[in-house]
């Protein structure tokens, strides 16, 4: 293990839960080594990128950030005679050599099967003072044994499994995530057990589709399982992303019925209402088929909460498909919608096909389904509006450092303002119940209930 004892770093990262998960591993690993984590880039002798590629606006972000960091001076006393700039996560898998071609002062490139090698790389850049590029096409073994720090020792995130076999259409990560890999069970139980004996409130299972977990190692999907064996765990709340809705089995929508720790929240992609668009997307299921899961759900649990991501605008999107993405929003009524304009991904089969609407009737559609999402939002939230809420408190406010913040069962934000007298250390990391007395679209205000 190379000794940067002398070293500062910082960590930007970009993208879903995985890339933040690997992040916490990049400090765990640079923090195994010596190095220290600061909080800007003048402060930092090495800086790593952890790089998404889902969308275009990711993509052009990362150029310009690096870009703009070129000119920062290195800090006084720091070791080193130019500032390391590192590029990892899925564009750095996506296009390796190229990078260091397009940006000359980048001196280290790895992708999403190798995060283990970063600090070898960093210090071959250092001492041959060349950039360093190594990818690989895919993982030999679930990367588990490296060393993680939580940004939080309340929550924590544990992927059970990595990679994607789906190939939806318009999508780029089974190209830079390889294809579905689950990790033992044993590995997984010993790994929550462990966070459990650490005191974590919150545990999340990731995976970019966690119903099929266990298909390569069993034959045969066993996520249902392993959700009732995290659950004899007992950790105060549980929750999983992401599911696909062609993969949720009866056994992990009864999972939230039965297991008591599930919080009730489930985050399930529809992408599209019109069935035609589902079929080019290559989703595999019906917006039947998603309304009668959706059915099932309430009627295990009525107060399940549901979030979504749309996509606008996908190659041949009519009017009428786009009523029927608006259709399914207000049939379901989802407390939270993440929506985007359909970017195209080179490489992938929908960057092939034929656009039929401008950028001007996709940026409308984008405008009319925010409005139609709000609403949707905003009557979940009315509807807690008097009750009591139980909230994992995470932050103090930056705008008002009076005002504490953080999310109830079903994931709303909750702001509550602090008791007179009181300090945030004593709140931050502890689940405690709340009156709702305003629903917001985008949030709850509470305040506390006085026992
Ligand atoms: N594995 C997860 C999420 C993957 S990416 C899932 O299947 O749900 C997160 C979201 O980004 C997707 O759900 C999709 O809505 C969006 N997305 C992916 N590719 C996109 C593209 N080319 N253009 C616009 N949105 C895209
Ligand atoms: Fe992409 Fe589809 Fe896989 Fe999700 S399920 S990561 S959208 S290919
Ligand atoms: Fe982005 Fe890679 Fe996640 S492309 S969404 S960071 S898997």
């Amino acid at each position: 293990m190379p000794d940067f004892s002398q070293l500062t770093f910082t960590v930007i990262t970009y993208g879903c839960q995985m890339n933040k998960h690997d992040s916490e591993r990049v400090v765990g690993m640079l923090e195994a080594c010596g190095a220290m984590e600061v909080g800007t880039f003048e402060d930092a002798d090495m800086v790593v990128f952890m790089t998404c590629c889902v969308r275009e606006a990711a993509d052009v972000r990362l150029y310009g950030q690096v870009a703009s960091i070129k000119n920062i001076p290195l800090r006084a006393g720091s070791p080193l005679k130019k500032r390391i700039i590192a590029i990892g996560g899925c564009i750095g898998q996506r296009d390796g050599e190229r990078l260091t071609k397009q940006m000359r002062h980048v001196d280290v490139v790895f992708g999403t099967f190798n995060l283990g090698m970063l600090p070898g790389l960093i210090q071959s850049a250092v001492e041959k003072g060349s950039s360093q590029v190594s990818i690989l096409e895919a993982g030999e073994e679930f990367p588990t044994s490296l060393p993680t720090v939580r940004e939080h020792s309340w929550a924590a995130w544990l992927p059970i499994m990595i990679g994607c076999n789906n190939f939806c259409t318009y999508c780029i990560v089974p190209y830079v995530r390889g294809r579905e890999k689950s990790r033992t069970m044993e590995d997984i139980l010993e790994e929550a057990a462990r966070y459990r004996s650490e005191g974590v409130l919150e545990l999340t299972l990731l995976g970019q589709n966690v119903n099929s977990y266990g298909r390569d190692l069993f034959g045969e999907a066993r996520f249902a399982e392993l959700l009732h064996k995290v659950d004899d765990l007992g950790f105060p709340r549980l929750r999983f992303a992401t599911s696909h809705p062609k993969d949720i089995s009866d056994e992990v929508i009864e999972a939230f019925g039965t297991c008591k720790s599930l919080m009730p929240a489930l985050h399930l992609p529809v992408q599209s209402g019109s069935n035609e668009i589902l079929q080019k997307m290559n989703r595999r299921y019906t917006r039947e088929k998603y309304l009668g899961t959706v059915a099932k759900l309430r009627e295990v649990r009525p107060d399940i909460a549901l979030s979504t991501d749309l996509i606008v605008g996908f190659p041949g999107e009519t009017e009428e498909d786009f009523q029927q993405t608006l259709d399914i929003v207000r049939r379901v009524g989802y407390q939270q919608v993440f929506t985007f304009i359909y970017s195209r991904r080179e490489g992938t089969p929908a960057a092939k096909m034929p656009a039929n609407a401008t950028p001007e009737e996709i940026q409308d559609r984008f405008d009319r389904l925010v409005k139609v999402v709000e609403e949707s939002a905003k009557a979940c939230n009315d509807a807690d509006a008097g009750t009591i809420a139980e909230v994992l408190f995470e932050s103090v406010s930056k705008k008002d450092g009076t005002v504490l913040t953080g999310h109830s069962a079903k994931n709303q934000t909750v702001h509550v303002s602090l008791p007179e007298g009181a300090a945030a250390e004593d709140f931050i990391g502890r689940i405690l119940p709340v009156r709702v007395t305003e629903a917001k679209t985008w949030y709850l205000r509470g305040e506390f209930t006085g026992n």
